[in-house]
């Protein structure tokens, strides 16, 4: 970092202070390490202020335009990666400010009129949070769409469908990706939902009492984008509860996602062998040449520790403090942040996974054939066509699955004649319910596995996700 004239001096405290921090504490104290990051939305917003001011008469309409174009000018100076920051000054703002005053001179010295570093940090976190919050939410509707192509060309493909990870019954692939579908739209909705309270601004509430100054805070909500200001200052710079909400939102998409993570590695193991993972998203092993490991898929699995991790941290910080700011609350940027930048990667990843993954229909069809899927159709045949009570039928086919199991046999291959030997009076139709085919196509209740019911569920998901 550059030398900068504070370095000899230090003398952003003013005159309260005789002597510089300690080393150590420079070092503890400063956030400029990551929230450098915020230097886009903490320039929108003083030029907004500066604005304001102007506007109110309290500061000239000239030093406003020439503060703007100071700021103007360190934006491009940041982005061009041509700024020096300095821990001196602490933070993004200090850091802006100081630099303002080198470039304009003494007029950006009336920058921070009517403001505190309270309001300031809470207002550019949340136009921070609000674009990334766009950002993701879009990178959802796109995974949402990838899904949903998929189910549509594998809308009738049978595959088990587990609970407690044994073959249960017979569904469909693209029914199952659609229960993905679900999910990551309820994520998009939260979000949303998150957002909706992030959209009261901050700015204008001072320190944490207000300000005696003649502000206009509706303008500068307006200006950036807020449906209105804050009700109560104490309030607003001692909040972070939208991070929470982001930062729990994110927790649910992350646990989404690590779901579907597991999914693809265990059915992508050799023992499975369901599906072929692209092998873009694999890597080998340095020591076994036969590997092909589903290393993205496992990351995308492992994200949630961070992920909830940096909710609770944040959570804690909060924790018991007392009105209003803390020093506590700088800890609130690198958990944001990380969170931010991990579910970006986790969503933009399984999208890419999800594209150029490839079910394996055969090796599915075996699965369906060692696990019985069928069993509970047969049931529901004795009850239906036998009128057998369906605790009995129950217990009946449990024999039949007993049976087909000494005989190594699937259910479908099972002959009429050994059937009869438990149920004497069925007939043939009962082999039409053992097929797996059929099983699938008979679960045309809402919300069903049926194909039919899953080239309506995708018109509809089409209609409910991607629309507009
Ligand atoms: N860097 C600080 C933070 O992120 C900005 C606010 C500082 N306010 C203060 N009164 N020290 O929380």
């Amino acid at each position: 970092m550059k030398k900068s004239s504070l370095d000899k001096q230090n003398k952003i405290w003013g005159g309260r202070f005789s002597s510089s921090p300690d080393k150590l504490m420079e070092e503890f104290n400063s956030s400029i390490q990551f929230d450098q990051l915020l230097y886009f939305e903490d320039i929108e917003g003083s030029i907004a202020h500066t604005e304001m001011l102007s506007k109110q008469n309290i500061i000239s309409k000239n030093e406003f335009l020439s503060i703007k174009s100071g700021l103007e000018q360190i934006r491009k100076e940041i982005s061009n990666n041509e700024f020096n920051f300095s821990t001196k000054l602490e933070d993004i703002h200090m850091n802006i400010e100081n630099r303002l005053v080198e470039i304009v001179g003494k007029t950006g010295k009336k920058l921070h009129t009517a403001r505190s570093r309270n309001d300031q940090v809470a207002t550019d976190i949340k136009l921070w949070l609000r674009k990334k919050i766009d950002k993701i939410e879009l990178s959802l509707k796109t995974l949402q769409q990838t899904l949903i192509e998929k189910s549509e060309i594998y809308y009738d493909l049978s595959m088990p469908g587990y609970t407690h990870l044994q073959v249960a019954q017979p569904v469909t692939f693209g029914h199952h990706l659609l229960a993905y579908v679900e999910m990551f739209g309820r994520d998009r909705s939260r979000l949303l939902d998150c957002r909706k309270r992030m959209n009261e601004l901050p700015l204008g509430s001072a320190a944490l009492a207000g300000t005696s100054y003649p502000i206009d805070r509706h303008f500068v909500a307006d200006r950036l984008d807020f449906i209105k200001p804050t009700e109560n200052s104490m309030d607003t710079v001692s909040d972070r509860d939208f991070a929470i909400e982001f930062m729990s939102a994110s927790s649910l998409i992350a646990i989404h996602l690590s779901r579907l993570a597991e999914e693809l590695v265990i059915w992508s193991s050799d023992s499975f062998n369901f599906v072929k993972l692209p092998e873009k998203f694999t890597t080998g092993s340095s020591i076994m040449p036969q590997k092909r490991n589903p290393d993205a898929a496992e990351l995308i699995r492992a994200k949630p520790g961070r992920i909830f991790g940096n909710l609770i941290t944040l959570m804690t910080v909060l924790k018991g403090l007392p009105m209003t700011y803390g020093k506590d609350m700088q800890e609130d940027k690198e958990p944001i942040f990380d969170t931010v930048r991990n579910i970006e990667l986790s969503i933009i990843n399984m999208d890419g996974i999800i594209r150029e993954t490839e079910p394996i229909p055969k090796n599915m069809m075996e699965a369906l054939q060692r696990g019985y899927p069928t069993a509970t159709d047969l049931a529901d045949y004795l009850v239906k066509n036998l009128k057998i009570p369906f605790r009995d039928a129950h217990h009946l086919t449990g024999k039949i699955v007993l049976l087909a199991e000494k005989k190594q046999s699937s259910l479908e291959d099972l002959p009429l004649e050994d059937i009869q030997t438990i149920v004497p009076n069925a007939d043939l139709t009962v082999l039409d319910v053992l097929k797996i085919a059929n099983s699938v196509s008979s679960k045309i209740s809402y919300g069903g596995t049926a194909p039919k019911n899953v080239l309506k569920a995708i018109k509809n998901a089409k209609k409910r996700f991607l629309k507009g």
